[in-house]
């Protein structure tokens, strides 16, 4: 992905939907449609700010059918380097941004015999789109939303409109738990079982799955980590010949790209492997966040994801 494949879209109408949630209306700049996707996928928005470009990715959640327009819901991180404050308090109606073209990391599976989704407060965005595909399909499917409290509770009354036989809610507030284990081991063979929301929701899921037997083929997750702040670094990019200072609110891939020198990316999130770049040289220790490589590779210390994973080091050289 680069800046090339970009798309210009204008921002045609933002509503606050919960205390912490705006949920964002995008339309082609020059007319006409918006590139075909599928439920699950995610666009990366490209936001210019002062001093800096954050690029965050956000999932999709107007429907594959109307390509008119792109939807996406952003929530007010409080830890925020200042993606999710600038959508918040920057864009307004009328404005343009660049996105990326829409990529697929957490699409349905295509023979299962059953979907069971959970979502957990702003993870439900990428399940407002598979709605829309699995509505118009034949596969039976269920969604379990879980959220601090009714006033977080992001589109419920457009799931409500549209899916109440499917939804069930689940409020925090009203100390309404998931019951996991009592959902995840009476499915039937050839159920698939799809998580996104918080870190803990999502581990509690996966375990409770392979606990129950589940095969890993047939759990899926989707979690894009924000790149954490940490100790400022210094690379060397072997290629380019570059030396890039890492400021300690800015990411590695930020940085590089800040140097003109331009990084493979997907998801900007830790889970597509798509930047995935060897070390060359390193007097210190990788601080890894992302979900793609094993713990052994970690371990090894001789690849980064630069898109959320640091480094507390001397000197850092990279095969770039
Ligand atoms: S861009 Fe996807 S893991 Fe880094």
């Amino acid at each position: 992905m680069n800046e090339a494949q970009t798309i210009e879209v204008e921002v045609r109408a933002i509503e606050q939907i919960t205390p912490l949630i705006k949920h964002f209306t995008l339309a082609p700049a020059g007319g006409g449609s918006m590139p075909a996707f599928s439920g699950g996928s995610h666009i990366v928005v490209v936001m210019r700010g002062d001093a800096r470009i954050h690029r965050n990715p956000y999932s999709l959640l107007s429907s594959p059918q109307d390509l008119s327009t792109y939807e996406i819901g952003v929530r007010r991180m409080e830890e925020s380097r200042g993606g999710s404050h600038f959508m918040h308090d920057r864009v307004h109606v009328g404005d343009r941004l660049q996105i990326a073209h829409p990529v697929n990391l957490f699409a349905l599976d295509k023979i299962a015999r059953k979907h069971v989704l959970i979502a957990g407060g702003i993870g439900i965005t990428p399940f407002m789109a598979q709605l829309e595909d699995l509505r118009a399909g034949s596969v039976p499917y269920e969604l379990h939303y879980s959220v601090r409290a009714p006033e977080h509770a992001a589109f419920l009354p457009r799931l409500l409109e549209r899916e109440r036989a499917n939804v069930r809610m689940y409020y925090d507030s009203a100390a309404q738990l998931i019951d996991f284990d009592g959902l995840l081991s009476n499915q039937p063979l050839g159920t698939h079982v799809y998580v996104c929301g918080p870190a803990g929701l999502i581990e509690r899921v996966i375990k409770t799955a392979r606990d129950c037997g589940w095969p890993d083929s047939h759990i899926h997750w989707e979690q894009f980590s924000a790149p954490p702040v940490g100790d400022a670094f210094d690379v060397f990019l072997a290629r380019a010949r570059v030396s890039v200072h890492v400021q300690p609110d800015q990411s590695l891939m930020e940085s590089i790209e800040a140097a003109g020198v331009e990084v493979p990316y997907l998801c900007r999130g830790g889970v597509c492997g798509f930047c995935q770049t060897r070390v060359l040289e390193l007097d210190g220790e990788l601080i890894h966040n992302d979900h793609y490589l094993s713990d052994a590779d970690k371990a090894k210390g001789t690849s980064i994801m630069p898109c959320v994973s640091r480094a507390r080091c001397k000197s850092l050289v990279l095969d770039l």
